[in-house]
């Protein structure tokens, strides 16, 4: 597909026919089946100030918090328990020894609760390669990190001076030569972003040492400086774009593991599971302590129960 056309599709031209021809491919590739990962938020605590998120660190308001591990051994046995053979682990980004050594041992911890059972994706920013490689030789499997715009220089607006697009991309590059199944991920509908930077996105996502795809609408926060800036769609037109997003790259990528994502699910539940008829295989219900749950508030409104039924109402399978 040329960039033109996938413009074409974006801006809604056939999007029975785009639909139709992901549904298809989501079916023949994955038959009616949802690839389910439980989501653990580690810790809030993170050292980046991203102008969009609402637990940077700049944030005075969220409360933060860092699981102990016990939580940890009780959230991989409950997955054990109920036939759960995959977790993500996401956390602000921190680099100090203390942190990176506490992923190693949750990652460690999760392996032996599920004797070795539960295959683990961490989602915990970016690292040096020695401590990817430390991870991965502790026992993780894949690696989460969003590219979040793959225009330089929106990426440049939405991102304090140290976070570069250079660093976030030798990141990701150091990730698939250690074996972790890698993946990335957009957000759609930032201020100033137009179709043409999603349209680029879709190419950037679909280069072939990514396996995963995150994606969901931007949502704004209003305690940080990117929601002071109006998007140029409004969110039922990000949920639309989202929509079409995750077609297409089904279409580009049709291996590919493509989640329904939490910021989906805010601003819209049937779209959500639409997401799921038209390409996404991916959901990642959160199995953080409940009472901890609310502080993780990387946007407003941001929900952290998904009922799972609604997804077997619709005809799928775990
Ligand atoms: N709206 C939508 N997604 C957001 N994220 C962070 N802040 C927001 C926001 N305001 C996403 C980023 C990050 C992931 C963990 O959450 O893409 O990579």
């Amino acid at each position: 597909m040329t960039k033109q056309e996938i413009i074409a599709y974006l801006k809604g031209e056939d999007e029975k026919g785009l639909f139709a021809r992901s549904s298809a491919l989501r079916k023949e590739i994955f038959g009616t089946k949802i690839y389910i990962r439980g989501l653990i938020e580690l810790s809030n605590i993170c050292h980046c100030d991203c102008l969009y998120c609402g637990i940077r660190a700049s944030n005075k308001s969220v409360e933060r918090y860092s699981l102990d591990l016990e939580p940890i051994r009780a959230a991989a046995k409950w997955c054990t328990e109920n036939g759960w053979y995959s977790v993500v682990v996401q956390s602000g980004e921190l680099t100090n020894s203390a942190f990176t050594n506490k992923i190693t041992e949750v990652v460690k911890i999760i392996k032996e609760e599920s004797d070795n059972k539960i295959a683990i994706t961490l989602s915990c920013g970016e690292q040096t390669p020695e401590v990817y490689k430390e991870w991965r030789e502790a026992g993780a499997d894949r690696y989460l990190l969003r590219i979040e715009s793959s225009n330089q220089e929106l990426f440049r607006k939405i991102h304090p001076s140290e976070i570069s697009f250079t660093k976030r991309e030798t990141a990701l590059n150091t990730l698939p030569p250690l074996g972790y199944q890698t993946g990335t991920g957009v957000m759609i509908g930032l201020p100033g972003q137009t179709i043409e930077d999603l349209a680029g996105d879709l190419l950037y996502l679909s280069q072939p040492q990514f396996a995963m795809c995150g994606m969901g609408p931007y949502i704004e926060h209003s305690d940080t400086p990117l929601s002071q800036i109006p998007s140029l769609y409004t969110k039922e037109e990000r949920v639309k774009l989202t929509l079409r997003m995750i077609a297409l790259l089904r279409i580009l990528r049709p291996k590919n593991n493509i989640a329904s994502s939490t910021a989906l699910g805010t601003l819209s539940p049937e779209a959500r599971i639409f997401a799921m008829e038209i390409g996404a295989n991916v959901i990642m219900p959160n199995i953080t302590p409940k009472q901890l749950r609310g502080n993780y508030s990387l946007y407003e409104g941001k929900i952290s129960d998904l009922d799972l039924d609604c997804f077997i109402r619709s005809g799928f399978r775990f």
